[in-house]
């Protein structure tokens, strides 16, 4: 199932996209490098469409993450919180009880692989909750117009723990695939995950920069753009979650409070509590079974696979690149 190219510019398709530089070594997808970012090259024409025809609204609310940094815990909370009053958190047929967080909230870039991309987007009740992948510096011009634009939500998470989520993700995308295709499973080591990785060759990457692009807006527009980081979340996620209300225009009444409704979403979006759900344990995405997107959940798991010396070594690099950047994990 090959993603198919959205309403883009005919020449991105056919000659910029096979002329930028190319990286094969990172399963699944092929890399190209654009703007500075490893993106893969599958949907790199779902950007682009996306570049030139999303028409944000001043009510949507865009999810932003670096892959595998709690994109699908925050697409829970954002979607329930926002949607509380149609949705209450407790009601058995909530979405969340019956869709993968993954199909209660898309991403633009997928969105946009699917035409007419618009009518699909235009079709969605306001307050619309889309995600992205793509970092700040290539959201679509309209989504940070200071004028105009949406209320962006970024997610960070120490690079090590990313990694490491992306590494088992990737060895389990790869073994269903080769399952499929009665092969056996390509290799994969932690090594080679590392090295690209370190390289900024892995989706999204240099993680480092994603991370502080959107911390950098954060800073310059923080009515604008919200920086959260899982680490925090796992922390106190309710305390998020009314951060989460409060940055959408949707702080919890004190009737809410009373009713402990910022609870009961913490509650329904836990890990556990998803992970439990039927859709999540046999469902599947267009190229991933949905129990894939839910697996520790912890911060610091790291500690678990790479050795002393290659947690150092990130690290290393990660300090010297945000030097000077005012920005820490
Ligand atoms: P681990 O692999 O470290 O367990 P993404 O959603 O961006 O793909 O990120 C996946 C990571 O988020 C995985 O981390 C996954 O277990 C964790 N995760 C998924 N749902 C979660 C939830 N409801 N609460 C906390 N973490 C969650």
């Amino acid at each position: 199932n090959k993603p198919r190219h959205g309403s883009m510019d005919k020449d991105m398709a056919e000659l910029v996209i096979p002329s930028l530089p190319l990286e094969t070594r990172c399963p699944p997808f092929p890399l190209r490098q654009y703007g500075g970012f490893w993106m893969p090259e599958p949907f790199l024409p779902g950007m682009a469409a996306a570049r030139a025809g999303f028409e944000p609204r001043p009510s949507d609310v865009l999810l932003a993450s670096f892959p595998k940094s709690g994109t699908t815990w925050l697409k829970a909370l954002a979607f329930a919180t926002v949607h509380r009053a149609d949705h209450p958190p407790r009601s058995l047929d909530h979405p969340l009880r019956r869709r993968n967080p993954h199909d209660c909230v898309d991403f633009l870039e997928s969105v946009f692989l699917r035409p007419p991309a618009e009518d699909a987007l235009a079709a969605l009740p306001s307050p619309r909750v889309i995600a992205t992948h793509m970092p700040c510096s290539l959201l679509p011009e309209r989504v940070t117009a200071d004028d105009a634009g949406c209320k962006v939500v970024y997610i960070c998470r120490d690079p090590k723990d990313a990694l490491i989520s992306m590494w088992l993700f990737t060895k389990k995308t790869l073994a269903a695939a080769a399952m499929d295709d009665g092969n056996p499973p390509k290799q994969y080591t932690l090594e080679e995950a590392l090295e690209l990785f370190c390289d900024g060759r892995c989706v999204g990457g240099p993680q480092w920069h994603h991370v502080v692009g959107y911390w950098e807006a954060s800073r310059t527009r923080p009515e604008k753009v919200l920086f959260l980081r899982y680490e925090d979340m796992l922390r106190d996620p309710v305390g998020n979650v009314r951060k989460l209300a409060e940055f959408t225009g949707r702080a919890f009444s004190e009737k809410e409070e009373a009713a402990g409704v910022a609870e009961e979403i913490v509650e329904l979006c836990s890990i556990d509590a998803l992970k439990n759900m039927e859709v999540n344990k046999n469902g599947r995405q267009e190229y991933v079974n949905n129990e894939s997107f839910f697996r520790k959940g912890v911060a610091g798991d790291w500690e678990n696979h790479m050795t002393p010396a290659m947690a150092a070594r990130l690290d290393k690099i990660v300090e010297d690149a945000l030097r000077g950047s005012g920005f820490a994990f």
